[in-house]
């Protein structure tokens, strides 16, 4: 049995950021054209351009971000490819720049929703990147501004909180090392104001980038990313997203558990240059890489209960850590890595995958108040290749309180074998009722298809019962369960 003590007495101001909760919309594969992007003459119903299926299952998630448009593709690109007539815009092979900055603002208007945009460091310059600024929210007489209102845009957008400066630098963004990214880094961070700025952080356990980041330009940014992606294997094989074993199970519960080490290795090194914690983690790239399938576009994987048990993990670990974690942005939103919603090229088919239903029963801790717990887990152990075993918590949970006063406990069952119960006392909370949500199914790879689209779709939970100041919950195996407490 797990010991989970529920400390609502213990509750402080600490909130649940729901920027934790934020999307990524690379132009890559077929995540904006033929994905989300179908333009205003398509067959498909579109909101100006944008899918409209797409749009409503976004909204009914409450997107808090997008980051936006890339990754490493924001590393090439430049903003001014991506404004004015759509006939003029330069195409360059697969990137006809029909979705540029206005359609990018609009979608972004349509969700009710913030930008979050990266700008070009390996290839651009200071100046496009606060001319491009200028484009967007400019309100005076300036020369970008003016382009705007010359493209048809009289008034400023009011959506861009965010901004990334540097996508994986060390890497595909430039090559640099730490010490000359962070001078760069300082020098435009100096040039730009009325955003919050996020610079290029490590790569998983480059702690070496982290502090030299921090150390010469901590004081200059509002958050340091990382980006930490669930691989199982080497590169070359990177395991099935559907055809999976035990073992692969295992090793995927393992990898995405390493994100706690992650964020709490990163913390310590950070709070040496910023004790008081002003600066935030953004993990702003997160989530699964299998292998693709010959005949899918490029990052295109399926999505099964195994990334449902990542993406509840994930957010169980964002929570519990929320002191430093200030945003997130899983990879990525359609039809790429480990997506929310997968499309078929040329036609209206769609699906929710498992992880967009996570998103949807995790809503409730946006904005929420965070409530610390103490949990004590039995193990899940599997075997490994060469004989060993692997052990780490089958159970994990975060919780918080909203504004009304409801409690939210979320609980992830990482064990695909065994149902364990969950014995939680409740310190400083009278509660009256249980009631819940949950996601499972026998098969651990368990998925949606177009021919079977609601296979894995939230349903009510009946396993939690309240005895006085103790809830027992029977979690069953490979379980994602949200509980509301009132
Ligand atoms: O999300 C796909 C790619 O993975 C991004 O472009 C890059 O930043 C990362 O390496």
């Amino acid at each position: 049995m797990a010991e989970l003590v529920l400390k609502a007495d213990a509750a402080g101001d600490l909130t649940i950021n729901r920027h934790i909760y934020g999307h990524f919309a690379e132009h890559l594969g077929r995540c904006i054209y033929d994905g989300m992007w179908v333009g205003e003459d398509s067959d498909i119903p579109n909101i100006r351009g944008w899918r409209k299926d797409i749009v409503d299952a976004l909204i009914e998630i409450r997107v808090p971000n997008i980051r936006w448009p890339g990754g490493c593709f924001a590393e090439e690109y430049h903003w001014r490819d991506g404004v004015g007539p759509r006939e003029e815009r330069p195409k360059y092979f697969d990137e006809p720049n029909t979705v540029g900055t206005a359609e990018f603002m609009d979608l972004c208007e349509i969700l009710d929703t913030q930008a979050y945009l990266c700008g070009n460091l390996a290839g651009g310059t200071t100046q496009e990147i606060v001319d491009w600024l200028d484009y967007i929210r400019g309100a005076g007489d300036t020369p970008m501004a003016n382009l705007r209102r010359s493209h048809g845009r009289n008034e400023p957008w009011d959506r861009v909180k965010f901004w990334c400066f540097g996508n994986e630098s060390m890497e595909c963004g430039g090559m640099m090392t730490a010490e000359y990214f962070a001078e760069h880094f300082r020098h435009i961070a100096s040039n730009v104001g009325g955003v919050a700025k996020v610079a290029c952080g490590p790569n998983h356990e480059n702690y070496v980038w982290t502090e030299k980041v921090m150390r010469i330009a901590g004081d200059m940014m509002d958050g340091l990313a990382m980006h930490y992606y669930t691989i199982i294997g080497p590169w070359a094989n990177k395991g099935d997203a559907v055809d999976f074993d035990a073992y692969e199970w295992g090793r995927t519960m393992a990898k995405v558990w390493y994100t706690e080490e992650l964020v709490r290795e990163h913390d310590y090194i950070m709070s040496r240059y910023d004790p008081d914690k002003r600066v935030g983690l953004v993990v702003d790239e997160w989530g699964t890489w299998f292998n693709r399938p010959d005949d899918a576009s490029l990052c295109w994987q399926q999505n099964t209960l195994r990334d449902a048990l990542v993406t509840g993990t994930t957010f169980n670990i964002f929570q519990n850590h929320c002191d430093r974690v200030s945003m997130a942005n899983i990879a990525q939103l359609v039809n790429i890595l480990q997506a929310l919603i997968l499309t078929e090229p040329g036609d209206g088919r769609m699906v929710l995958t498992p992880t967009y239903h996570v998103f949807n029963m995790y809503k409730v801790h946006h904005d929420a108040t965070f409530i610390p717990t103490r949990l004590t887990s039995e193990d899940y152990t599997f075997e490994t290749h060469d004989g060993g075993t692997a052990r780490l918590p089958a159970i994990n949970t975060s919780a918080s309180r909203d504004a009304d006063g409801t409690i939210h406990l979320s609980i992830c069952n990482v064990d695909p074998d065994r149902a364990h119960t969950v014995s939680c006392a409740l310190q400083g909370a009278t509660v009256k009722t249980v009631c819940g949500t949950i996601l499972t199914d026998d098969a651990m790879n368990a998925h949606n298809t177009y021919d079977d689209p609601t296979r894995l779709t939230p349903s009510e939970f009946s396993g939690a019962t309240l005895d006085g100041d103790t809830l027992t919950i029977a979690m069953p195996a490979k379980s994602v369960v949200t509980l509301a407490l009132t």
